[in-house]
């Protein structure tokens, strides 16, 4: 195993965006004694006031990790990870692709500034349209692919396996599963690989019922904007960034998903996608490539497919600004 900058005494990850999701992921890293984290938001007092509340409950949760906050990215330097949540939230009837153009400059001043200052950091893009945004940051920081990755696939995984767990009424941490391809409303729940305990779903379960949790799973996130009217799921997706950053730090080698750029893999080219890996000290360690059906196949290339074209519109947004 080569030297990694993560085996210090003190890993440091950096949170971009002090919303709701960028908070509770500064609570779930330091509450789970991961890393010490800079919380860095545009908006001033906002994350330093952030930061103290976290700092005060401490003692309580029992963790000596440091948190401060900040609007200067010199603070940020030498972050072993970088998590990028900044951006606008979904409203209720906006997609995800709605987003892009307001985004697509957030998150790439916020990738030029964080890798400026932590130029050895592992990326992990949290902003939606997720897989354009991690697209626009691994190509702004010019970093190898393995290094910058976007978060999807496990909170999309965790609400399929949620909804399995409550139509079945099993423990939820027995249920399992994989859902590939974009964040979106064509990502690729895989129900062939969904397991309670290593029993496939598709044993316990009508093809039926399944379709709906599928259905339920693909709008996950909107169901969520709907119930809520201002803004959109932030616990969820605080704890799916953190295992990730978790496996990282850890170098845990855990098998999830996650948005990377493919070159070949899935018979997919030029394009960021959700696929399973394996998450260590290098990032993305290994893309695993399991065998899907032809089904599965055109699922995932027609949801490649609105994400190229999604690529290209924020590629032209840029250009003009
Ligand atoms: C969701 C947002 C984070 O799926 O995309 O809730």
């Amino acid at each position: 195993m080569s030297y990694s900058p993560i085996v210090c005494n003190s890993p440091r990850v950096t949170i971009i965006g002090a919303g709701r999701v960028g908070s509770t992921l500064a609570q779930r890293i330091a509450e789970k004694n991961l890393a010490d984290v800079v919380l860095l938001d545009i908006v001033s007092g906002m994350p330093q006031g952030l930061a103290l509340d976290l700092l005060e409950a401490r003692g309580i949760e029992s963790h000596n990790r440091q948190i401060s906050g900040t609007n200067d990215y010199a603070d940020t330097a030498n972050s072993n990870i970088v998590v990028i949540t900044a951006g606008f939230p979904r409203q209720p009837g906006m997609s995800r692709d709605d987003l892009l153009k307001v985004n697509a400059k957030i998150v790439v001043d916020a990738a030029k500034n964080a890798i400026a200052h932590s130029p050895h950091a592992i990326f992990i893009v949290v902003t939606n349209p997720l897989d354009v945004m991690t697209y626009l940051a691994w190509q702004t920081t010019g970093l190898p692919r393995n290094r910058v990755m976007g978060m999807a696939g496990v909170l999309d995984s965790a609400r399929f396996e949620t909804f399995i767990a409550l139509e079945l009424g099993v423990l939820p941490a027995d249920v399992k599963a994989m859902v590939l391809g974009s964040h979106g409303d064509l990502m690729v729940p895989l129900a062939r690989y969904a397991t309670v305990n290593g029993v496939p779903i598709t044993e316990l379960l009508a093809a039926e019922t399944i379709n709906q949790l599928v259905e339920r799973t693909r709008n996950g996130g909107a169901e969520i904007v709907e119930l809520m009217h201002t803004g959109g799921a932030f616990f969820a997706p605080a704890s799916a960034t953190s295992i990730m950053v978790e496996s990282i730090i850890l170098n845990q080698s855990r098998l999830l998903p996650a948005s990377t750029y493919l070159e070949g893999e899935y018979d997919l080219n030029n394009v960021v996608i959700g696929v399973p890996c394996r998450l260590g000290w290098n990032g993305i360690e290994n893309i695993v490539q399991v065998s899907i059906s032809d089904q599965e196949r055109l699922a995932l290339q027609t949801s490649a497919a609105s994400v190229r074209v999604n690529i290209a519109k924020a590629l032209e947004i840029l250009a003009e600004t």
